[in-house]
């Protein structure tokens, strides 16, 4: 967890200039909560994972009258939330949040929840939840990152020892359900995003943080390996580069 977290201070300066997956993600999801919460919503709304407040700064100016706060366990990247939004920054782990049960109306988390357990995380959003409070989650499902499982595959390694391995969309849903949640709505999509070359490509990890496991150390390619990898990769590419594949799952839920 504490190189998880290492791993995102680290890329806190460089995340919004290489995260444009994570920013349409983010885009997507206040589009959806802009749909479900009305423009005199005054209410209390967190952000889990926040990273550099990309979610927030679209939700602030719409909803005046609320209050948000804003969490990350990354104290860099809180550093980076934009100087003049008016969100409470608070410096915590969204597993163990240090907020007093049942006081906020409106949970969001944008790709956070793949680095947690998601029965703990589901848990204590409910916590900390009002009764028919709403969740907003956007995360990754097991299929993420598939080009290079299949070419980390092809050179003999085992994909679990190098990449995040991300859950299904039944343990999600279980995980809610769990935790006493509803799911009122529910979306799987895949995106990919196309790289130049193969250093590009592993730069769209590393920029944004993604690159170390959490419960283990990821072991170092040697050079051999990389250069393996880096031919099995060329024999994915199109006219539009190197694919890299996310499975985006994006959920509304409210609190029983
Ligand atoms: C991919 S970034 C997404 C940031 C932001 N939500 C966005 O959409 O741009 C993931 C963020 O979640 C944070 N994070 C990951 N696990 C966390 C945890 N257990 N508790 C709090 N923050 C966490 C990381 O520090 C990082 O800032």
């Amino acid at each position: 967890m504490n190189q998880v977290r290492q791993s995102f201070n680290r890329a806190a300066s460089s995340y919004d200039a290489v995260g444009t997956l994570q920013h349409q993600v983010a885009t997507s999801l206040t589009a959806l909560i802009k749909t479900k919460l009305s423009a005199n919503f005054d209410g209390r709304l967190l952000d889990a994972g926040c990273g550099t407040g990309y979610c927030l700064a679209q939700l602030v100016p719409i909803y005046p009258a609320a209050e948000f706060i804003a969490v990350d366990f990354a104290e860099r990247m809180l550093d980076q939330l934009p100087v003049d939004l008016k969100a409470l920054g608070i410096n915590a782990n969204l597993e163990n949040l240090p907020v007093c049960t049942g006081k906020i109306d409106a949970y969001l988390s944008s790709l956070a929840w793949q680095w947690c357990d998601p029965a703990l995380a589901a848990k204590e959003a409910t916590r900390i939840l009002k009764p028919q409070g709403d969740l907003f989650v956007s995360t990754l499902l097991s299929g993420t990152f598939q080009e290079l499982a299949h070419g980390l595959q092809a050179c003999g390694l085992n994909p679990d020892q190098h990449l995040l391995r991300c859950t299904s969309s039944a343990q999600i849903q279980s995980a809610l359900a769990a935790a006493d949640i509803e799911i009122l709505s529910l979306a799987s999509t895949q995106m990919t995003t196309w790289h130049e070359n193969f250093k590009a490509l592993r730069h769209s990890i590393r920029g944004v943080g993604a690159n170390h496991l959490p419960n283990h150390t990821t072991p170092v390619l040697t050079r051999q390996t990389l250069t393996q990898l880096v031919e099995a990769y060329e024999g994915l590419r199109t006219s539009r580069g190197l694919p890299l594949s996310y499975e985006v799952l994006t959920i509304h839920a409210r609190k029983r």
